[in-house]
């Protein structure tokens, strides 16, 4: 999967990918991530992006020609299964669409700026709109990231323990249970006998019970309940 990111602010999207995971998902040949700056496709001569919005009120908006020139070239060059937008008044994140992008093509993501895009591009180009949460980052580079943090790691090859992701939270909509590692006891607080037990049944109903119990107690709603 290649993934194309449209952006003012490449620098701010350097590093999540550079580092861990997301480094090695890159080198494995798993996914090409591609960062974008909008302002290399401005025509202005001092390479402006963004303009006052019609009809007054505060905040700038970004213009519609950088953009459309570089979605337009991106698109002669490959097919691309959605193209989306980072914003607040998108769908809200959740595993259920991480685990969708995952099955697609390639993806490209622009990141919206100021007071947002030109609602032109938004009905010519977005297909689909995504918000990771309700509330106002600075722009949507930050979301962007988490997005593809997201979709890349469920990429098959990705995590080195394949079953890994399987049993990530929300993925059966249930949270994680705690985990424990050694020492078997730190300032009198001990493992789960159960844990150390080496009865592998015991241990996935242990488990089953302290995932249900963690999910009913912390988000009852992932239940159906209030
Ligand atoms: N841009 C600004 N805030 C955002 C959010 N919560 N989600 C996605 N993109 C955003």
């Amino acid at each position: 999967m290649r993934i194309d990111i449209l952006t003012v602010l490449p620098d701010l999207l350097k590093s999540p990918f550079e580092v861990s995971i997301m480094k090695r998902a890159q080198e494995k040949g798993l996914t090409e991530i591609h960062i974008h700056n909008i302002r290399d496709y401005s025509t202005h001569k001092n390479k402006n992006v963004d303009d006052y919005q019609y009809g007054g009120g505060a905040g700038m908006v970004m213009s519609i020609e950088p953009i459309a020139r570089l979605i337009d070239k991106l698109k002669s060059e490959r097919d691309y299964s959605e193209i989306i937008y980072m914003t607040p008044d998108g769908e809200v994140l959740d595993q259920g669409i991480a685990n969708e992008l995952s099955l697609k093509g390639n993806l490209m993501i622009l990141c919206g700026h100021y007071k947002g895009v030109d609602e032109r591009v938004r009905i010519k180009y977005i297909t689909k709109e995504i918000s990771i949460g309700s509330y106002v980052l600075s722009g949507g580079e930050l979301a962007a990231a988490v997005l593809v943090d997201s979709v890349v790691r469920l990429l098959p090859g990705v995590l080195n323990d394949e079953t890994s992701a399987l049993t990530d939270s929300f993925q059966d909509n249930l949270l994680s249970p705690p985990v424990f590692t050694r020492p078997p006891e730190f300032e009198g607080m001990k493992v789960p006998d159960v844990l150390l037990s080496g009865d592998f049944k015991k241990i996935e109903e242990y488990r089953e019970q302290e995932a249900y119990r963690r999910t009913k107690e912390r988000r009852p709603d992932l239940l159906g309940e209030e």
